[in-house]
């Protein structure tokens, strides 16, 4: 199996995520390039069969350089998405992860960004396996950073995230043996 690990980052909130992703990855022997995304990055997302991409949320959705790619990439697709369905490709998966502070109204500041970047995967054809929401700290603005909708989040992306993160990739990594046999008899 060949993975990708695909991210922008200008704090390092979403960096932190993603580079987790990518220690378990190497722990389980899994083949990963690990990717920070530039507006001009040209990358064939089906050279892999597993595919992350992370983005902090900025005003709810993927900052413009996450934008940027992945119209670029739509555009690259264009002739494989049909009216119905995408339609999904057998054997390629995603999963979606973001950053976000949720100072003004938590988690639903986050679900946007998500949701968008979980979309362009389903119209691509790559089946999306989860999304990952991680608080993180609003570089610079104490004030927001501890007395926001979701508490005090100075510190996140802390060492608990970081462990749900590696739990949360290691419960996909077992779950994908199961997913990857199902797409074979369907
Ligand atoms: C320009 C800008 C806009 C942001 N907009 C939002 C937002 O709408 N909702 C939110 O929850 N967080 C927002 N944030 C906070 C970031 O999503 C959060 O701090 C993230 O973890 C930063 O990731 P990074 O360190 O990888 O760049 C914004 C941050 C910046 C700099």
């Amino acid at each position: 199996m060949k993975c990708l690990i695909l991210y922008w980052s200008a704090g390092g909130n979403t960096e932190k995520i993603a580079e987790e992703i990518n220690s378990v990855m190497l722990e389980q022997s899994i083949s990963v390039d690990l990717i920070k995304i530039t507006e001009d990055l040209n990358i064939d997302l089906f050279d892999y069969d597993l595919v992350f991409l992370g983005a902090p949320s900025y005003q709810w959705i993927p900052p413009v350089p996450v934008q940027k790619f992945i119209k670029n990439t739509m555009e690259r697709y264009r002739g494989g998405i049909r009216p119905i369905g995408a339609p999904k490709k057998s054997g390629k998966f995603g999963v979606v992860f973001c950053t976000f502070c949720g100072v003004h109204t938590g988690l639903k500041e986050g679900n946007v960004a998500g949701k968008y970047m979980a979309q362009f995967f389903e119209h691509i054809g790559i089946f999306v396996l989860d999304e990952w929401y991680t608080p993180g700290k609003f570089h610079g603005w104490d004030e927001g950073n501890r007395f926001g909708k979701m508490g005090d989040i100075s510190n996140r992306p802390d060492e608990k995230d970081l462990t749900i993160i590696r739990n949360n990739t290691m419960e996909l990594l077992l779950g994908l043996n199961f997913y990857q046999e199902t797409d074979k008899r369907i």
